[in-house]
């Protein structure tokens, strides 16, 4: 191995690889529950339509920015589901979320910018802002808090280099929605404060308040400064397609636009087309999709609060649910290890979503009730 041939950041990874132990063992009876892609498959009726498509000679770069009728089909779901006019020029079909996110990163920092993510936060976001030359600041939420935004620690986190805020709600990890009345403060905040929120819009559909999910950016005097970032992989089943979108004002997008260019040219032509069907029929699978995760989150949130040495916070949106373990004595690392070894169940220890995700761990409802129950059967019965 010559490190040499390796950028000087990337080399601590490859050592941290290597050194990183034995290959972890499996079990015959392993419950998976680490995972964030849906069992599910997508829906026949996108499938069926995209290969029709693929057959019609969909299979070739498609305009920079998307297919104009996907771009289309987006403004169109907007106004109808927001009430949000959202021009042609200010939507960019992406590869995805995760890719959108980093070339958002790429347009708008400069070297040492600072960008506030909220913990506990989706796990790629402190490296996508240093791949971008940004600085990540973090501040907590807890438990306590209903992991609602806490805006004295958000102002203390703000200097005269702070540029951007991440948000994401739904939220992975945690498994709660910002309220109106967060929303409303955080977008107060930004104006204040003159920064550009990169709004991570990825589980929307995933809401289970009263408080149905409204877009950052259609709150008064956020559109102009916000960056939307929109997946199809969750709300549409089509994670392994991987197509999204980004939404913001019209320069934004076209130095988007050109780094995109630089990188992979466009997102996949038949994903393009998956998307386009999946939006015009989403009225006729939303809510089938969204029922099976709820009905799974109620039940694990029932079967945690039957668990003394467990404290949960019901779910309010995406499919995860974020319990303390704190009771156990133990660090989430150590919880999730033992659970492991002794219930074959797995786990993403929640210090992996940052310092104020430990002492939880973050269970992803992406298998049936069955498999839920047996987990939840084994895990009742650990001792401490
Ligand atoms: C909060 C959040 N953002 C972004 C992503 C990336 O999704 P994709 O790249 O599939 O659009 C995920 C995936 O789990 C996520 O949980």
């Amino acid at each position: 191995m010559n490190l040499n041939f390796l950028s000087s950041k990337y080399r601590n990874s490859v050592i941290d690889q290597a050194t990183s132990g034995d290959v972890p063992v499996e079990y015959d009876d392993l419950i998976n529950l680490s995972i964030g892609d849906p069992d599910i498959n997508t829906p026949q009726l996108i499938i069926d339509r995209a290969f029709k498509d693929a057959c019609n000679g969909h299979t070739k770069y498609t305009a920079s920015r998307g297919y104009p009728e996907l771009r289309a089909a987006i403004c169109d779901f907007y106004k109808s589901r927001y009430n949000m006019d959202v021009k042609d020029e200010e939507v960019f079909v992406s590869t995805a979320g995760s890719v959108a996110m980093y070339i958002t990163m790429q347009a708008i920092l400069d070297e040492g910018d600072e960008v506030i993510i909220i913990e506990p936060y989706f796990f790629p976001y402190p490296d996508q802002v240093k791949m971008a030359g940004g600085v990540p600041v973090f501040v907590k939420t807890s438990m306590e808090n209903n992991f609602q935004i806490d805006f004295d620690a958000l102002e203390a986190a703000v200097t005269d280099k702070t540029k951007c805020i991440i948000i994401n709600t739904p939220n992975n990890p945690t498994g709660i929605c910002y309220t109106y009345e967060t929303l409303g403060k955080l977008a107060e905040f930004a104006i204040k404060h003159d920064l550009v929120v990169a709004a991570d819009d990825i589980y929307t559909s995933f809401t289970y308040t009263e408080e149905k999910f409204m877009p950052i950016a259609s709150f008064p005097g956020m559109k102009e400064r916000t960056i939307t970032i929109n997946s199809f992989s969750k709300n549409f089943i089509m994670t392994g397609f991987r197509v999204g979108n980004i939404i913001a004002p019209d320069y934004i997008i076209r130095v988007i636009q050109t780094i995109n260019e630089n990188v992979v040219y466009t997102a996949p032509s038949i994903s393009q087309r998956a998307a386009l069907h999946g939006l015009h029929h989403f009225d006729e699978f939303e809510d089938d999709v969204v029922n099976v995760f709820r009905e799974r989150v109620e039940y694990a949130h029932k079967r945690l609060s039957e668990i003394p040495w467990v404290d949960v916070l019901p779910v309010s949106g995406s499919f995860y649910i974020f319990p303390s373990i704190k009771k156990t004595g133990l660090t989430s690392a150590q919880f999730s290890q033992k659970l492991f070894n002794e219930c074959h169940v797995r786990v993403i220890p929640g210090r992996a979503f940052g310092e104020s995700g430990e002492y939880h761990i973050r269970i992803s409802c992406t298998l049936g009730i069955d498999k839920l129950k047996e987990a939840f059967d084994r895990m009742e019965k650990m001792t401490f």
